[in-house]
């Protein structure tokens, strides 16, 4: 079974300043951990909302770390600091708003306050990038629905080969 690489890319001044700890990026890796049957490899960033370090963890996940995977998670809300989905669209080569657009209608299930999340999701060479909300329990709520079709997604773009557990919401690859 393939190695995947995945990177966690935590965008959050008081997390990155130990006001308080980074949940949403531990809940990431147990999540992904609990789904995905490859060995993976994580790497892990944890910035503040400044758009070049945002920008610089990008370019190492995808350019250096050559990772399959790249999540990012908080700064996607109104807030005036909140400017990962921003400099996310500069960098992707290609957006994917169908991952955005399940999270955000999936996501109105459990909060009103999902339309306030202006994540986005693309392609950057062989790596798909998708925002994640800041708050621990929107991690779970928003990885359920898109897990599905992030398999296929990474074949489509030459990237890692994704096996599941038996416990991962099902995954569907159509046969070409
Ligand atoms: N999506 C899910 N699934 N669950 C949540 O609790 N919180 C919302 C929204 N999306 C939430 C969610 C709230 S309150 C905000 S402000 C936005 O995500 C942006 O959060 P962020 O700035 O931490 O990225």
């Amino acid at each position: 079974m393939q190695k995947i690489k995945i990177s966690i890319i935590t965008c959050s001044d008081r997390a990155s300043s130990g006001v308080y700890e980074d949940l949403s990026g531990k809940q990431i890796k147990n999540t992904l951990t609990s789904w995905i049957a490859n060995e993976i490899e994580f790497f892990y960033h944890l910035i503040p909302d400044e758009k070049q370090a945002i920008k610089n963890a990008l370019e190492l996940s995808c350019n250096e770390q050559k990772c399959d995977l790249v999540f990012t998670t908080g700064g996607t809300g109104p807030a005036l600091r909140d400017i990962t989905p921003e400099v996310t669209k500069d960098f992707i080569q290609k957006e994917l708003p169908g991952f955005a657009e399940l999270m955000r209608m999936t996501s109105l299930k459990y909060t009103p306050t999902a339309i306030l999340s202006r994540q986005i999701a693309g392609i950057y060479n062989n790596s798909l990038i998708i925002n994640l909300p800041g708050k621990p329990k929107a991690i779970v709520e928003c990885l359920e629905p898109i897990f599905g079709a992030i398999p296929y997604c990474l074949d489509l773009i030459n990237a890692a080969y994704i096996e599941v557990k038996d416990n991962a919401p099902k995954i569907f690859r159509p046969k070409s």
